[in-house]
């Protein structure tokens, strides 16, 4: 795989690549979410040595709607591979960086509603589905789905 490094980084520069992976349809003023200037918001980019982002993930605390009582959860979004290095671990990279965010942050569970392409991304990372798949007309199939994080241990 190419060497790409995944850090924490302004969500603006994930927009190009969020547009082009996720929004196709719709105009980059698109991609942004509400909760993008929330202090709490963190983005993860994967980039290429000269800067390029090739992946994305966004995590925000937000009740999970099946469990909105259970306290720390937070919700993943924005989850894109560049197309042309998908099945190269860059996603599972990324995806473990916002996990572990959510982690040092004092969060207990982590829910998103994927792309039912994607269900096994998540499940591979220890997700699992609640309810049934649902049609976005844009955007096609989801299933909602969530797991729990610990608490690292000192
Ligand atoms: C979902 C998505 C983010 C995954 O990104 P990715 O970079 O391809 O993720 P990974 O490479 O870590 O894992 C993808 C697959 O490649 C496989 N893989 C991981 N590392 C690999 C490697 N080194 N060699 C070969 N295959 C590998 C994994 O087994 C995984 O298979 P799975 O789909 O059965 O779980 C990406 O496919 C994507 O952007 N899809 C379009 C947008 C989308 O649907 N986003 C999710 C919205 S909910």
């Amino acid at each position: 795989m190419t060497e790409i490094r995944v850090e924490q980084v302004a969500p603006e520069l994930t927009y190009a690549l969020r547009q082009r992976v996720l929004r196709p349809h719709l105009d980059i003023s698109a991609v942004r979410l509400a909760g993008d200037d929330d202090p709490l918001t963190a983005t993860f980019a994967a980039r290429t040595p000269d800067g390029e982002v090739v992946g994305s993930a966004i995590v925000r605390p937000e009740p999970c709607p099946w469990r909105p009582a259970d306290p720390g959860a937070w919700r993943l979004r924005g989850m894109a591979t560049d197309e042309a290095l998908r099945g190269q671990g860059v996603g599972g990279h990324v995806l473990r960086a916002a996990i572990a965010h959510v982690v040092l942050a004092g969060g207990e569970l982590i829910w998103c509603n994927a792309r039912t392409p994607a269900r096994s991304f998540y499940e591979r990372a220890g997700f699992e589905v609640h309810g049934e798949e649902w049609v976005d007309p844009q955007i096609g199939p989801h299933v909602a789905m969530w797991r729990r994080v610990y608490p690292v241990v000192d």
